[in-house]
């Protein structure tokens, strides 16, 4: 089987992606640097698997570093690229520290892919480049508008980047150079092992986390950011799906490229999202409901840079990549909540 490389093979998509590559048999090669995230996590996705992969220390920033990996690794058919900082209010307070690390490592990423020949990328984008839509669902072909954040223009900057170079530029064009991106919604939940999930540094961004510190007692209470939006209840609406539906995404889109057909073409895109919208009652509700809990949340101001309303139009995806969601709204709860107390038991450390 081909083997494939993942950067940032240790954060929560990452891992996931590679339980999935393992288990659907591929050689995989996984990079991090471990900047928001734990060695140990290569263990547990070993465990899981039952599966060895390799994992190395290496950061994209350092080209000399990447280098040293494809000296040793030699025929990768695909790279999937995932390394990089994903924190909208981190990225507000630090943009060129998240230009370098998003930018510099992916473009150094994009360099090595050419002079190893390495002739296949999945690129992790982000629906953050719908910006604020006017259409609420949003296909592959909707406006890319202004995104809400540095974090964001770093996806949407990744994505012209990478057009430019398998559209226009040789010798990526040349050497047949083959690009998928991946434009993940709101990736929630964790592994029905238990045994992997989402490592939150510090006091999570992200609700579905906050929601499950929450209930653990780790926070004091949930606070709903704003009550005022124009959605069905007065609270922001988005498209959560399992990370287990988006590994499996990955897998599907390795396949994609793998196959010598003319179907991926240089430069293709999709949408990861179940295709319908929640809003965030609608989500403190699910939890309370699928693991009999009570949340302690209040409304309090919107947060700034909050997008009203997205969800997927999921159609190319299934079509194309003949992806398909497993996971409902109470499996996300479900095992994002039975991660959060695993945590607790027996923390990844
Ligand atoms: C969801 C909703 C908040 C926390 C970001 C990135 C996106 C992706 C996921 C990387 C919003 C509300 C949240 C809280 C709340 N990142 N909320 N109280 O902002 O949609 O997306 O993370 O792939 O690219 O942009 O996700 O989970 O932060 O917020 O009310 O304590 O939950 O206002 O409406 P977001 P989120």
């Amino acid at each position: 089987m081909p083997k494939v490389l993942l950067t940032g093979s240790t954060g929560y998509i990452g891992s996931h992606t590679v339980v999935a590559l393992l288990e659907a048999g591929y050689q995989v090669v996984g990079v991090d640097n471990y900047s928001r995230s734990k060695p140990a996590i290569a263990d547990r996705i070993r465990e899981i698997a039952q599966k060895d992969y390799h994992q190395y220390q290496a950061d994209l920033t350092r080209k000399e570093e990447l280098a040293k990996v494809l000296e040793q690794e030699g025929d990768i058919s695909c790279v999937i690229h995932f390394a990089a900082f994903k924190a909208v209010g981190e990225s507000t307070q630090h943009p060129l520290f998240y230009f370098q690390n998003n930018l510099v490592g992916q473009m150094n990423l994009m360099k090595a892919c050419e002079e190893y020949g390495i002739p296949g990328m999945v690129f992790s984008s982000s629906c953050t480049v719908y910006g604020n839509p006017e259409q609420t669902q949003v296909t592959e072909d909707s406006p890319l508008l202004e995104t809400e954040s540095p974090y964001g223009r770093t996806k949407a900057v990744g994505e012209a980047l990478l057009r430019d170079w398998v559209l226009s530029g040789t010798p990526a064009r040349t050497a047949g150079q083959r690009v998928v991106a991946l434009r993940y919604f709101n990736p929630v939940g964790a592994h029905p092992s238990g045994r992997l999930g989402e490592c939150t540094v510090g006091v999570p961004d992200n609700l579905v986390p906050y929601i499950t510190q929450t209930a653990m007692g780790l926070r004091k209470q949930l606070t709903v950011f704003g009550n005022d939006y124009p959605t069905r209840d007065g609270t922001c609406l988005r498209d959560y799906i399992h990370v287990c539906d988006i590994a499996q995404a990955h897998v599907d889109a390795v396949r994609y490229l793998d196959q010598n057909a003319a179907p991926a073409g240089p430069w293709s895109v999709f949408n990861l999202g179940t295709g319908v919208g929640q809003t965030v009652l609608e989500m403190i509700q699910a939890f309370e409901s699928v693991n009999h809990l009570h949340l302690n949340w209040n409304f309090g101001p919107r947060r700034p840079g909050d997008v009203v309303a997205v969800y997927a139009n999921n159609q190319r995806a299934a079509r194309d990549l003949g992806w398909k969601i497993q996971y409902s709204l109470e499996d996300m709860m479900r095992t994002a909540w039975a991660w959060e107390q695993n945590q607790a038991s027996d923390p990844v450390l």
